[in-house]
């Protein structure tokens, strides 16, 4: 049995089709989340799966019973937004507690599922405080914590962090990480930061104007992009994309002397391609010396940054940038020229007419 699934869902607003078509099927207990920019329709999916709106077409289902024309109080949902409102004049237990108290659940219950969830997140010592005598995680915290008592089949999450500071995110990140890992409950969860799609999910949908462009685990997504697009949309710094033409099993990129002979298993796929882009990972680079001959490529250095934990080098092929990170003791000389090893298993090829993977 699916937990959630979603058959060619579709939603237009006038003219406009934002949704495209959606299929998708959860197993209970996954950690789906929905990458994409602003716009893609991340929202408008959810608010349909929370039945905050009406898809135009198609179907969904939750625990196997489809919901469509259901009310979203009856769908055996919770959803946390981005702007978690909660009642000012009440206490944080009461704000916990509140829907159960609309569903006319007795104190009695109502207070254990509030001590309950209140455990869990870690408040306790918070429950007779208004809201506004608490931080921004903290807030974060009440406003899970209302989705908590519920217990619901589906958890649903509208990009739930983007209000908090990079430090207090990142915490947080790592607490929902726990509470899906304790609860193991089913989770849809709408993001444009990568960062918590890769560390969160267990499965990712990268959202392209209304359609998914690819569904599949964070390590897929990151280590065998189906695009172009999904591949420039995780990693930091992104993916070197180099235009190239391959002839003969080799791939020349544009603007430099020497070619890269394509790995055997390439070589039959990208045979009937020839425009096509190359793609590198900053982190599959690194300095080549005398020693390690293999496959490399030359540029010329123009900038060099320490981030800490790397040097990231920017440098140019001809007309084309080339990004590496590398170990921050890397020796390497401004305005130089410099080969770099590539891990010929990192190479990513992208057909350069449809963006797809060779
Ligand atoms: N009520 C509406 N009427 C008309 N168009 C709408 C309506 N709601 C959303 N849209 C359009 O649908 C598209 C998708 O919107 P949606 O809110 O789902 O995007 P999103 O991926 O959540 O973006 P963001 O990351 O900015 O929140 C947008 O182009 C938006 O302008
Ligand atoms: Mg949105």
């Amino acid at each position: 049995m699916s937990a959630l699934e979603l058959i060619n869902v579709r939603k237009r607003y006038g003219t406009v089709e934002t949704l495209k078509g959606i299929d998708l099927s959860l197993a209970s207990g996954e950690f789906l989340v929905l990458l994409g920019p602003s716009g893609c329709g991340k929202s408008t999916l959810l608010n349909i799966i929370a039945g905050l709106a009406e898809a135009s077409q198609g179907d969904v289902r939750i625990g196997d019973r489809s919901v469509t024309g259901v009310h979203p109080k009856d769908r055996d949902i919770a959803m946390v937004f981005q702007s978690y409102a909660l009642y000012p004049n009440m206490s944080v237990a009461r704000n916990i507690g509140f829907g159960l108290e609309m569903r006319n659940v007795p104190a009695a219950v109502r207070t254990e599922a509030v001590q309950k969830a209140a455990k869990i997140l870690q408040i306790e010592n918070l429950l007779g405080r208004k809201p506004s005598e608490l931080s921004g995680g903290q807030r974060q915290r009440v406003a899970i914590g209302r989705a908590l008592v519920r217990d619901p089949q589906v958890f649903l999450f509208d990009e739930p962090l983007s209000n908090l500071d990079a430090k207090l995110r990142m915490e947080m990140r790592t607490e929902l990480k726990r509470l899906h890992q304790m609860l193991g409950t089913t989770i849809v969860y709408v993001t444009h930061d990568q960062i918590e799609a890769m560390t969160l999910a267990t499965r990712i949908a990268v959202m392209r104007d209304g359609q998914i462009e690819q569904l599949a685990t964070p390590d897929e997504i990151y280590n065998r992009p189906a695009t172009r697009y999904v591949a420039s949309f995780v990693g930091s710094p992104p993916m070197n994309m180099l235009d190239a033409t391959v002839a003969d099993g080799i791939a020349h990129i544009d603007g430099s002397l020497s070619g890269i002979p394509l790995p055997q298993a390439l070589r039959e796929n990208a045979a009937s391609v020839r425009d096509v882009i190359i793609g590198i990972r900053p982190e599959s680079l690194t300095l080549a010396s005398s020693e390690n001959a293999g496959l490399a490529i030359e540029a010329k250095v123009d900038v060099v940054e320490l981030t800490g934990p790397e040097l990231v080098v920017t440098s140019t092929i001809g007309s084309q940038r080339l990004t590496a990170s590398l170990p921050p003791r890397s020796q390497i000389a401004v305005g130089t020229s410099q080969r770099f090893n590539i891990d010929a298993s990192a190479l990513h090829i992208f057909d350069k007419a449809t963006g797809k993977r060779v």
